[in-house]
């Protein structure tokens, strides 16, 4: 029997009662897809669950996306992904410094992001407490608190996002040892443009889509009128009323939803303290498409 348990806080629940391993029961994947609307980041603890079973719970929820030229995933397995500090002769078994700056996941994409799945298998603590911890912020909420002439200002406006951008900040702030990215992964990610508000598919609520990670500036608008709106607006969404800290526990699973939500992963623990997760990207291909909602609704 699912139980889906709110925080209480702006965002998250935990759901136990299922295994993720077997096929759910009549009414669990809709009622799942439900509450991550509702709550937006939903922890399955104890799952351990392994990349083949990861791949194929994520791809109930769409298309799983596959990074190409990315190095770190499962053997035979491009659609899970490795990331971890975790060292075997010296070499790094995953991407280590993936999602440490507040973004959303593909926004850069004309294809937007839905939904990602994590499955924690090393997590590193300190003074008894885990570290490396997940935040994430509420845009569903963040929206919903905008003033009307606000609303009024933003309807019909979009913005470009850009994943060069972020690759960049990567490398210039972070200290990332990524190299820079080649003309031919330019030409395959070319600035994309998404409107500033969206309707979230499964609340239909509205959503602020923007986020430090990847959007560049508000289309149409002179260079500081659009600065200083998408600096009013990413403020805006910073405000720690909106935020939400995931601790995570070994065995843990973690969905969280894209597109109502910008996350962070804290760079708080050191190369010596081991980190391992397995990751599905699953992209909005589907979830858009309110027939798609309607029957995994009620599945
Ligand atoms: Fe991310």
């Amino acid at each position: 029997m699912l139980r889906i348990e709110p925080t209480g806080q702006i965002l998250g629940a935990a759901i136990s009662g299922v295994d993720l391993r077997a096929d759910l029961p009549p009414g669990a994947f809709g009622a799942i897809l439900r509450a991550l609307g509702d709550y937006g980041v939903l922890r399955f603890p104890g799952q351990f669950l392994e990349a083949a079973d990861l791949r194929r719970f994520s791809a109930r929820f769409g298309q799983i996306q596959v990074l190409k030229g990315v190095r770190h995933h499962e053997p035979a397995m491009p659609e899970v992904t490795i990331l971890s500090n975790v060292r075997v002769n010296g070499d790094l078994i995953g991407a280590p410094d993936a999602g440490q700056s507040w973004h959303t996941d593909m926004t850069y994409s004309t294809t937007k992001g839905f939904v990602n799945v994590l499955s924690a298998f090393q997590v590193p603590m300190r003074d008894g407490r885990p570290v490396g911890s997940t935040e994430f912020t509420n845009t569903q909420a963040a929206a919903a608190d905008l003033p009307p002439a606000m609303l009024a200002r933003l309807d019909g406006l979009t913005a470009t996002h850009d994943l060069e951008m972020y690759w960049e900040y990567m490398r210039r702030e972070k200290g990332s040892a990524r190299p820079p990215m080649t003309p031919e992964m330019r030409a395959q990610r070319p600035p994309v443009h998404h409107p500033v508000l969206m309707t979230h598919p499964i609340t239909g609520r509205k959503v602020l889509y923007v986020n430090p990670g990847f959007t560049a500036c508000i289309d149409g608008l002179p260079e500081a009128e659009s600065r200083a709106l998408l600096t009013e607006l990413l403020d805006h969404v910073m405000q720690p009323k909106y935020r939400y800290v995931h601790e995570w526990a070994v065995g843990d699973l973690l969905l969280w939803d894209n597109l109502g939500s910008w996350h962070f992963a804290r760079p708080d623990y050191g190369p010596d303290e081991p980190r391992l997760m397995k990751r599905c990207q699953v992209m909005a291909d589907r979830i858009f498409d309110p027939a798609f909602v309607q029957a995994a609704l009620a599945a």
